[in-house]
C-alpha cells in the first residue's frame, strides 16, 4: 500500500526523482515556489504518512493534529529545526529528518561573502556606480574595515561556525574567539580560543552569529550585547533572525554603537521593505574624514581605522536568507530530504535523522 506524503513546496528535481523512483509514496504537493497558505498546509497534511517541509513552515500541534495518527515522518529541507515543535513531535512518536553537513560549505561561504560585503561596503559601492556618485577615485571614499590582523568572534562554533573560521584564517585573521555552552576540542584546528561572551564582544572586530536558535539563544544579541562591542565592530548573523533583538540592533547602528551589520536572516522573513533597518544611511562619513590628532601620522600605516576619528556608520546589509543557496547544495538538500522521508516511511535508518 502506498504511503501518502505531502510536500509543502516545489523542490529541486533530485528529490522528486527519489520520491517517485522508490515507489513507496503517493505524493501530493503545494506546487508553488511560494509557501502554502496555512489553510492549505492544514488541508494538505490530512491523512499523510510523511511530510516534507521548509524552514518557513511552522509545524506545531495544530498541523500534527490536522495530519492525524498516520503521520510517521517529518523531513525538513533545512539544517535548522526551530520551526518544528519537537516536544509535540516526539510525544507522537514521529521521526524527523533534516539536512546537516551538505549545506555547511555553501553557508560558510555565504557568511564570508556577507562579512566582506558589509565590511568593505560593496552594496554602497554598487549603488554609487549606478546613481552617479562615482565622481573619481578618492582616498577617503567608501573605506571600510579589512580582515587582516583582525579578531573574529564566532558565536556558536558548530559545523558551520568551524567552516567559517577555516575560511577566514587565510585572510590574515589574527585571533579567532568563540563562545557557547562548552569548549570544542576541534577548535584547535582554527586556533579558536574559548572565551566568555563578554570577552568575545569586547575584543572582536567582527562577530559572526552561527549558533542555532534555541530558548537559550533567543534574543541573545540585545542592547547589552551590542553595547559591549567595539564601535568599529561589524556584526554578521547567518543563523536565525530571532537570535537578535532587531530593535536593539537598529538602535545600536543608529547611535554608532557598532559600525555595521550584515544579516542573512531577519525577523520576520521576509523583512518588510519599509523596515527601519533598511533606512539606515551612512551619515558618519564626513566626521570620519577628520584625522585623529592624538595619533601621530607615522603610526597610521597598520590600520586605516587608527587614523580617523570614529568608525563610519554603515548601512545594514540585508540579504534574503541565502546561506545554502547554491544550485548544487539545494539539489543535494533535496535528495537528502527525500531520502530521509522515504527511509523513515520504510522504518529504515535515515541518512540524517534528527535525534534531540
Ligand atoms: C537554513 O537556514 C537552514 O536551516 O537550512
Ligand atoms: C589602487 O588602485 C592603487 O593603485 O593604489
Amino acid at each position: 500500500r502506498l504511503m501518502k506524503v505531502f510536500l509543502t513546496r516545489r523542490i529541486p528535481q533530485e528529490g522528486m526523482k527519489i520520491l517517485s523512483a522508490t515507489g513507496v509514496c503517493e505524493v501530493s504537493q503545494w506546487d508553488s515556489d511560494e509557501p502554502a497558505p496555512r489553510a492549505e498546509l492544514l488541508k494538505g497534511v490530512q491523512g499523510a504518512h510523511g511530510l516534507l517541509c521548509m524552514l518557513s513552515d511552522k509545524i506545531d500541534a495544530e498541523v500534527l493534529d490536522a495530519a492525524g495518527p498516520n503521520l510517521k515522518v517529518i523531513s525538513t529541507f533545512s539544517v535548522g529545526y526551530d520551526h518544528l515543535a519537537m516536544d509535540e513531535i516526539k510525544k507522537r512518536g514521529i521521526r524527523v529528518g533534516y539536512t546537516p553537513d551538505v549545506l555547511t560549505d555553501a553557508t560558510a561561504e555565504l557568511a564570508v561573502a556577507l562579512l566582506l560585503s558589509t565590511a568593505r561596503r560593496l552594496p554602497e559601492g554598487v549603488e554609487e556606480v549606478k546613481n552617479g556618485g562615482w565622481s573619481s577615485w578618492k582616498p577617503l571614499w567608501l573605506c571600510g574595515h579589512g580582515l587582516s590582523d583582525s579578531t573574529v568572534g564566532i558565536i556558536g562554533l558548530g559545523r558551520i561556525g568551524m567552516a567559517i573560521a577555516q575560511r577566514l584564517k587565510p585572510f590574515g585573521v589574527k585571533r579567532v574567539l568563540y563562545s557557547g555552552r562548552t569548549a570544542k576540542p576541534y577548535a584547535a584546528e582554527v586556533n579558536g580560543e574559548f572565551v566568555p561572551l563578554d570577552t568575545l564582544l569586547s575584543d572582536s572586530d567582527f562577530i559572526v552569529v552561527s549558533c542555532s536558535l534555541t530558548p537559550q539563544t533567543q534574543g541573545l544579541c540585545d542592547k547589552a550585547f551590542f553595547s559591549k562591542m567595539k564601535k568599529s565592530a561589524i556584526f554578521v548573523n547567518i543563523s536565525r533572525g530571532a537570535v537578535v533583538n532587531q530593535e536593539d540592533l537598529y538602535e545600536a547602528l543608529k547611535n554608532g554603537q557598532i559600525a555595521a551589520a550584515g544579516l542573512d536572516v531577519t525577523t520576520p522573513e521576509p523583512l518588510p521593505t519599509n523596515h527601519p533597518l533598511l533606512t539606515l544611511k551612512n551619515c558618519g562619513e564626513e566626521r570620519n574624514h577628520e584625522l585623529r590628532r592624538d595619533v601621530p601620522l607615522y603610526d597610521c600605516r597598520h590600520a586605516f581605522k587608527m587614523c580617523f576619528l570614529s568608525p563610519v556608520l554603515f548601512h545594514a546589509v540585508v540579504i534574503p536568507h541565502l546561506g545554502s543557496a547554491t544550485y548544487s547544495t539545494r539539489g543535494v538538500m533535496s535528495a537528502l530530504a527525500a531520502q530521509n522521508l522515504v527511509n523513515g516511511l520504510q522504518g529504515a535508518d535515515m541518512p540524517s535523522e534528527l535525534t534531540v
